[in-house]
């Protein structure tokens, strides 16, 4: 019996992809290791991969088997899922190997020997898994060994490190790529999670109407950390976490929050309502931006020991429109933070309490919130006020809960990495970012990168330096959660 195509196993509803050699720059490095390889061994055992093979490039000196030993390890240390040894096998042998050092000749070689091996015209899919400084070369390497042509080429964040090298990168992806063959990754957009965001605003009547400055009063974006920089001090020395997470993650879920309706859930339509909240974005501010750096840092292997890179920035920012003016966006993030959370808390505005009694709690435990998680479980939480019961009028504060796994699909859920490789394999740019408004951003930021504030010593495991409450104030962070998330309960029928 023949094997099934694997094109014919994508669900009903997904386009078939043809087959792709993927040309992974950065093979070895942070990235490919936690979600890249792990990635494409679950799209693969999930039916979401077309026939394929894997040509990983970096500047490590390894052959086939040394690479596909660096995979097994990354696998075994990083899936989600139990890898079964037979499709181990199965996927390691679709895994070659090229050092970068060895040049144009050896990696095209590597690419026609995968090519040939899956028959017929197959597509390239070029992967930059590489720092902004590595970017360059990289794509000169792509150009000289020919591989550009017709191929799908996906760019990590961050896209250059300020508005002068994100347009010079630009220029040089152009002098060899059409744009429509560029797919520039930024992971979060990937999140089932923020993509729920565009759900519940746009799927339902309840919230659109609410959804501005009358009735909300500030947003936060919050995204503490308890991670180390542990072996990528090469690179977030010359990042830190501003470039890392806020001009790309936290600027783009703040887009998802803050757009307006989309004619379409289709590239143009989002993309171009994204763009309109970056041009309305308001230049950021330094003197409202909290710069930190955890204590021992300077300590950390391969940082300075006069290091000014900030491993904390909370800011606060302001979208200038008429839907959004006069409301701010609080935005936090950080290295070895007290705890780790993604969440997007929309706190509404509060109503006129003089009608409750003294002393009833009305208003004590701050303003009721809508709040997203970006967690795989796509938690929401909307909190209130409700009447405790008993005599009289005492005032609690409760929440209705949502998680994926109450409706027993949180099985389904693909990370991140995992939709955005087979989007951009399927050609679908919906969840990808434009250089039009990465440069915006690169704009608005100027101001901070040009004249950034002193960074400040924080605890490992607090929530960064104290100014942060000063920021935000008369306001305050909701992490932590004054109340838990709840635990799900099994239902018994
Ligand atoms: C990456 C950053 O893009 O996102 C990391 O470079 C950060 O510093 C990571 O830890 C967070 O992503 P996630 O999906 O784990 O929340």
């Amino acid at each position: 019996m023949q094997p099934p195509d694997p094109r014919d196993l994508a669900p009903a509803g997904l386009a078939p992809v043809d087959p792709y050699v993927i040309v992974l720059f950065g093979a070895t490095g942070d990235l490919a290791r936690r979600k890249l390889l792990p990635g494409l061994v679950h799209l693969s055992h999930a039916g979401l991969m077309p026939d394929y093979r894997v040509v990983g490039v970096s500047l490590e000196d390894l052959d086939d088997e040394g690479f596909r030993e660096v995979a097994g390890q990354a696998c075994e240390e990083f899936s989600r899922h139990p890898v079964d040894p037979a499709l181990w096998r199965e996927f390691a042998a679709r895994l070659a190997y090229v050092g970068k050092d060895r040049g144009p000749g050896p990696l095209a070689a590597a690419v026609q020997r995968a090519g040939a091996e899956l028959g017929g015209s197959p597509r390239v899919l070029l992967y930059l898994s590489v720092p902004p400084a590595a970017a360059t070369a990289a794509i000169s390497l792509l150009d000289d060994a020919g591989l550009a042509a017709g191929a799908t080429v996906v760019t990590e964040k961050p896209f250059g490190t300020d508005l002068e090298s994100a347009r010079r990168l630009n220029a040089t992806l152009h002098e060899v790529f059409d744009e429509s063959q560029i797919f520039r990754i930024d992971h979060f957009l990937g999140k089932e999670a923020a993509q729920n965001i565009l759900a519940f605003r746009f799927a339902n009547g309840l919230f659109e109407p609410i959804w501005n400055r009358v009735n909300i009063d500030h947003v936060q974006i919050d995204v503490p950390e308890t991670l180390e920089i542990g072996t990528r001090a090469a690179f977030y020395e010359g990042t830190g976490a501003y470039r890392d997470m806020v001009v790309t993650h936290l600027m783009q879920v703040l887009a998802f929050v803050a757009m307006e309706p989309p004619t379409a859930l289709a590239p143009a339509p989002i993309t171009e309502e994204k763009n309109k909240v970056f041009r309305s974005l308001k230049p950021i501010d330094a003197g409202r931006v909290v710069r930190g750096q955890y204590e021992g840092y300077r300590s950390e292997p391969g940082v300075a020991g006069d290091s000014q890179t900030e491993t904390f920035v909370a800011l606060e920012c302001e979208v200038d429109n008429w839907r959004w003016s006069g409301v701010p966006f609080y935005l936090r993030t950080g290295k070895r933070m007290a705890e780790s959370a993604r969440i997007i808390s929309i706190a509404f505005r509060e109503p006129p309490r003089s009608m409750f009694p003294d002393g009833c709690g009305v208003g004590e435990y701050g303003p009721d919130h809508l709040t997203f998680d970006l967690d795989e479980s796509s938690r929401l939480s909307l909190s209130f006020y409700g009447k405790r019961p008993g005599p009289g009028m005492t005032l609690d504060k409760a929440s209705m809960q949502f998680s994926l796994q109450d409706v027993d699909r949180e099985k389904d859920t693909l990370e991140a990495y995992e939709r955005l490789i087979r989007d951009a394999m399927a050609g679908d740019h919906t969840l990808f970012t434009t250089a039009d408004g990465i440069e915006r951003l690169w704009e608005i930021s100027t101001p901070l990168l040009e004249s950034p504030p002193p960074v400040l010593p924080y605890p490992v495991g607090s929530w960064g330096p104290d100014a942060v409450q000063d920021l935000i104030a008369p306001n305050e962070w909701r992490l932590p959660f004054a109340r838990r998330w709840r635990e799900l309960r099994i239902s018994s029928v």
